[in-house]
């Protein structure tokens, strides 16, 4: 929590190789990333996740501060299987401050 936007999209640089947000944002590598608070793991239009990713959805697992966060930390960890080649945000700021900037595209 107490994130800043601001500093967050700078961090989004990270992201941006994979995934595009805000108006007229088209699936990349990794799906949009617009309106994902409170929606359903894996439940973007027109992606298709790994059985991992999927998996999450279907048990009811929700985007929100927390689970954002525990994704963006160690994405392998949180989703052993996940197809998102991504180390992961170690500073706890850096996943703040982004996760306040993907708030911005509900
Ligand atoms: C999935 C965020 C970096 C590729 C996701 C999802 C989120 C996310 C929230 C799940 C979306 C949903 O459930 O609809 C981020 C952020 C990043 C980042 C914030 C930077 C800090 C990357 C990078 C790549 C990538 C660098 C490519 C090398 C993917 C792929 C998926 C995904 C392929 C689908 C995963 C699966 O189905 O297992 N990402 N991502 N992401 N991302 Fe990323």
């Amino acid at each position: 929590a107490d994130g800043d936007a601001a500093k967050g999209e700078k961090v989004f640089r990270k992201c941006q190789a994979c995934h595009a947000v805000g108006e007229g944002a088209e699936n990349k590598v990794g799906p949009v990333l617009n309106g994902l608070m409170g929606r359903a793991v894996a439940a973007g239009e027109g992606f298709e996740y790994s059985d991992a990713l999927a998996a999450k959805g279907a048990e009811g697992v929700v985007w929100d501060e927390d689970t954002l966060a525990a994704f963006l930390e160690k994405p392998r960890d949180w989703a052993p299987g996940t197809k998102m080649s991504f180390a992961g945000l170690r500073k706890e700021k850096d996943r703040d401050n982004l996760i306040a900037y993907l708030a911005t595209f509900q």
